[in-house]
């Protein structure tokens, strides 16, 4: 059996089983070489993190829970020296995407091999306004660079712009743009944390006023757009349940459709270990505590409370809400699923 087809298999088993975690964040490093103005992170940057080999030792901690699909994510994961070893046994065990701002990728190509994503964080085919939101000059060179070096190299590379009202009008374009050089498109969408808890494991989305989507409407047209371009556009990662669950936040109603499954279909493990059910909330406790704390009252307490909060949108927190039970896998499937073809590779 080669080791893609024993990598499906070992997912496809991990995913009937319910009461599990099917998703996890890793945010491997605070380390920042960008200064975004929406985000929190290199503000609060920290040289301390795990070694290669407590990662690993979470990585196996995490397969054993059930976790089938990781993200790493930070700060910039790829500034990490060891981010080719951590990808290389993530990849082998999950289905493993790994941000990056667009900076580090195009240096990094051997240790990209084996992912499944190489996400691109690109918010405008504008430069100017691009290199605005990352503040950074040069950003959005270095990130077109990236993801043409990246699929010149046979690398599965793909697009995620951050929906905001900065660059709402032109998030189809933007799709458009990629796609049609057949590179995927996922998005994330721009949220602030609001301090749910004092002692939050990580703050993220900082709040800015420039940001914060005040055209529902063309909100509720852009979710409407791309499910109708989702039918021809095989490329768009975004599945049509998640496009609809965003499209009520935005309609007349603003109905919050789902109810959150921190904890329960996903966790947040921060640079330390130290993990979550989201980064908005305090710690729980160590990764390598996990197979008995996830049993624990404990975990059964914070479960209720977090299925009960609405304190944010973050589309990845919603998605992994919408599908971590088997059913779900099973409609993400029927939706858009396409990793049976990525892991046989
Ligand atoms: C926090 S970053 C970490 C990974 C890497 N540094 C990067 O920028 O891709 C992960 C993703 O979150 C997005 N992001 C940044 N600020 C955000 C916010 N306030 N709300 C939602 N997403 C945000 C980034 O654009 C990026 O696509
Ligand atoms: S979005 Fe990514 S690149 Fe930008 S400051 Fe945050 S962590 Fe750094
Ligand atoms: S809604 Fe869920 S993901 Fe968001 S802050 Fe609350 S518990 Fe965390």
């Amino acid at each position: 059996m080669t080791s893609g087809i024993r990598k499906a298999a070992s997912i496809v088993g991990r995913s009937l089983a319910p009461g599990k975690p099917h998703h996890a964040q890793w945010l491997v490093t605070r380390k920042c070489n960008y200064r975004c103005v929406g985000c929190n992170v290199w503000k609060e940057q920290d040289e301390n993190e795990l070694s290669t080999d407590e990662i690993k030792k979470g990585l196996d901690i995490l397969k054993d829970i059930g976790v089938i699909e990781l993200v790493l994510s930070g700060g910039d994961p790829l500034l990490r020296p060891d981010i080719g070893e951590i990808i290389d046994y993530a990849s082998d065990r999950f289905v493993t995407t790994v941000y990056d701002n667009g900076s580090q990728a195009a240096k990094k190509l051997d240790a990209l091999r084996k992912v499944d994503f190489a996400a691109i964080s690109i918010d405008s085919l504008d430069e100017a306004k691009n290199d605005y939101i990352k503040a950074v000059p040069g950003a959005w060179k270095n990130a077109m660079n990236a993801v043409e070096t990246l699929q010149k190299e046979g690398i599965k590379v793909s697009v995620t712009p951050t929906i905001s009202q900065m660059n709402l009008y032109e998030i189809v374009d933007i799709t458009n743009y990629f796609t049609s050089k057949g590179i995927p498109v996922w998005y994330c969408l721009y949220s602030y944390d609001t301090s749910v808890d004092s002692k939050q494991l990580f703050r993220i989305g900082k709040a800015n006023d420039e940001f914060v989507i005040t055209d529902k409407q063309a909100m509720v047209n852009l979710c409407n757009k791309l499910i109708e371009l989702k039918k021809k556009n095989k490329k768009i990662l975004m599945t049509t349940k998640l496009l609809e669950t965003l499209r009520s936040l935005y309609e007349e109603k603003e109905e919050r459709t789902w109810k959150c499954q921190a904890l329960n279909t996903f966790l947040v493990v921060d640079h330390l270990g130290r993990i979550s059910g989201c980064h908005n909330h305090n710690f729980a406790g160590s990764v390598f505590d996990l197979p008995e704390k996830w049993k624990s009252e404990e975990f059964k307490v914070l479960r209720k409370t977090y299925h009960n909060c609405t304190q944010c949108n973050y589309l990845c927190y919603v998605f992994y809400s919408l599908y971590g039970s088997p059913r779900g896998h099973l409609s993400l499937a029927r939706d858009q699923w396409k990793n049976a073809k990525l892991l046989v590779k």
